[in-house]
């Protein structure tokens, strides 16, 4: 038996940092799905295959092997690609690729199996409508488009990427749209899901309120 805690949301609205301190805290694996899909794009990008070659896309996810380690290191085909997966090329090609009908079905599996057994603490876009429908606790954490931006810009300067606030603005605002309009499982609140809106919360509240959240279930 398992314990899944799945935290949905869009890009920008904090789920990276505080699923990692939640997981920490209550002592539970921490599993960023997006990784997943920036991993397909890289690797893409690595073959120099494009959007429109589905039998070449096809043929890297039949030997894709993708690793996420406790201490949130990622590995695509054995090589580490944790701070490459966030260059602005992934960013830019990401979307598009997870809009694929056989890269979601490919790497649902994926997901599954890295979750399988595991008290686990989930983020991405459809973890409690898609992936785990009967998780534990399903949580939506929200914050307005500016916000999110400001955050991704701070995120980026600590991480050593340079970039603008517009160009980051303009991309989170393009990548909302097409992840909440595509056909399958679209960025959409579970029903069953607790609405988190972090805009005018510090990570510090934001963490207080989800564990409080986790322990009364
Ligand atoms: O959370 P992120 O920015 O690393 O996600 C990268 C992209 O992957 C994002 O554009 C949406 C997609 N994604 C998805 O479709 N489903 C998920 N469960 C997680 C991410």
């Amino acid at each position: 038996m398992s314990f899944v805690v799945a935290i949905d949301g869009p890009a920008g609205a904090g789920k990276g940092t505080i699923t990692k301190m939640v997981g920490e805290k209550l002592g539970l694996v921490n599993i960023d799905t997006g990784a997943t899909f920036r991993c397909v794009a890289l690797n893409m990008l690595q073959e120099n295959i494009h959007m429109d070659e589905e039998e070449k896309i096809k043929k890297i996810l039949e030997k894709i092997d993708i690793q996420m380690e406790h201490d949130g290191k990622v590995y695509l085909n054995g090589e580490e690609v944790t701070k490459r997966i966030r260059e602005n090329d992934v960013n830019d090609l990401v979307s598009p690729v997870s809009v694929l009908p056989i890269v979601r079905n490919k790497l649902l599996e994926v997901q599954r199996k890295i979750a399988e057994g595991k008290n686990v603490i989930m983020e991405g876009r459809d973890i409690g409508t898609v992936v785990f429908p009967d998780a534990d606790v399903k949580i939506y954490l929200d914050a307005t488009p500016e916000e999110r931006a400001k955050r991704r810009v701070l995120q980026n300067k600590e991480k050593g990427i340079e970039c603008s606030y517009e160009e980051v603005l303009q991309g989170i605002k393009d990548r909302d749209k097409r992840d909440s309009t595509r056909e399958i499982a679209p960025l959409k609140r579970a029903k069953d899901a607790i609405y988190v809106d972090t805009t005018n919360l510090s990570i510090k509240q934001v963490v207080e309120k989800i564990i409080e959240i986790i322990e009364n279930k």
